[in-house]
């Protein structure tokens, strides 16, 4: 749909969700809108859920334009400012609790990562704020003021899986308490001074250093990983016989819950995993989009009505 977000793995969720017309679908990561149009397109019916106000404005401007480009009724889009933890009451106050599909595509999106006042980048400087929702109460720079160096380590290795944590923890807690560490520069420098890393010769690998922390972070601050264990039995929950719910998750923390979650639903006599193995990004869409390296999509169906 945009320069906001560019969409992954389009292709392989329609024909994955198997999109068809009059049919109702949640889309609980709405970003940009990408998944969402092109669901539309096809006829389906879509609940847009986002817990950050910027993409819930910047979709519903574009959909008063392209309602009008495609004639697709206005209505066959609904949009929701709100956490996807919460999707089965989202979507029953708008009357989608039966659905055909949904879908989920974690994260944050292009314009969260390439706005340098979210503060989620490691390359741009900015606030250290990193919070999906606007609404948050903490943001990264409170983590980084108040914790002790212990919770930091444990941050740092649990979530960003980060193996040098300790000495990264240290030096934050020994430099905030000679300056404070502000903004995401601020912060990158103190990584890169502590990892004692010369001769950088880019800016790239300077700030790549840093990843596996802001990971970790970004984690902490929107409780990611506990939406999405919450967020899945309700949604298969939402699910009409036979109907679809697909993830694309980013890293293992992710993957591992959306797997693990997938087994525990056959066990329960919920339906079946269509993807034993993730679907990943076609090496033309590698080539387009780097941003895509570590995508993966698992699919599971629900039970359909047994013969007679
Ligand atoms: C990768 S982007 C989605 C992009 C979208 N599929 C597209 O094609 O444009 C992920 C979006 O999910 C939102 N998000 C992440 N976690 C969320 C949660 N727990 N509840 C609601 N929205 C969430 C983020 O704010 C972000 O806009």
């Amino acid at each position: 749909m945009n320069d906001f977000h560019k969409s992954v793995l389009l292709r392989e969720v329609l024909e994955g969700l198997r999109v068809k017309e009059n049919e109702k679908y949640i889309d609980a990561t709405l970003g940009g809108g990408g998944h969402s149009l092109e669901i539309l397109k096809k006829g389906g019916k879509v609940l847009g859920i986002d817990c950050d106000s910027e993409a819930i404005e910047f979709v519903s401007g574009r959909w008063k334009i392209e309602t009008k480009k495609l004639s697709i009724a206005e209505e066959n889009l609904i949009l929701v400012r709100g956490n996807f933890r919460d999707i089965d009451k989202i979507a029953h106050l708008n009357n989608f609790d039966l659905v055909s599909g949904i879908i989920f595509d974690l994260g944050v999106s292009s314009h969260q990562i390439d706005e340098p006042t979210r503060g989620f980048s490691f390359q741009n400087e900015g606030p250290l704020d990193m919070r999906m929702d606007q609404e948050l109460g903490v943001k990264a720079l409170d983590l980084i003021r108040i914790l002790t160096k212990g919770e930091l380590c444990e941050i740092f290795t649990k979530f960003g899986e980060e193996s040098r944590a300790w000495e990264i923890s240290d030096a934050i807690v020994r430099t905030r308490s000679i300056r404070p560490i502000e903004t995401t520069s601020d912060l990158v420098r103190v990584i890169t001074e502590a990892l004692k890393v010369k001769r950088l010769n880019s800016d790239f690998s300077k700030a790549d250093l840093s990843k596996k922390v802001f990971q970790g972070l970004r984690i902490i601050v929107n409780d990611e990983l506990n939406a999405l264990e919450e967020a899945l039995p309700k949604a298969v929950k939402l699910l009409k016989q036979g109907g679809r719910i697909g993830v694309i998750s980013f890293h293992s923390l992710e993957d591992r819950i959306v797997k693990r979650s997938f087994i525990e639903f056959e066990k329960k006599g919920l339906g079946k995993i269509i993807t034993k193995k993730p679907i990943t990004p076609s090496s033309e869409e590698l080539k387009m989009n780097k941003r895509v390296r570590s995508a993966k999509l698992r699919i599971f169906e629900t039970r359909s009505a047994s013969p007679g």
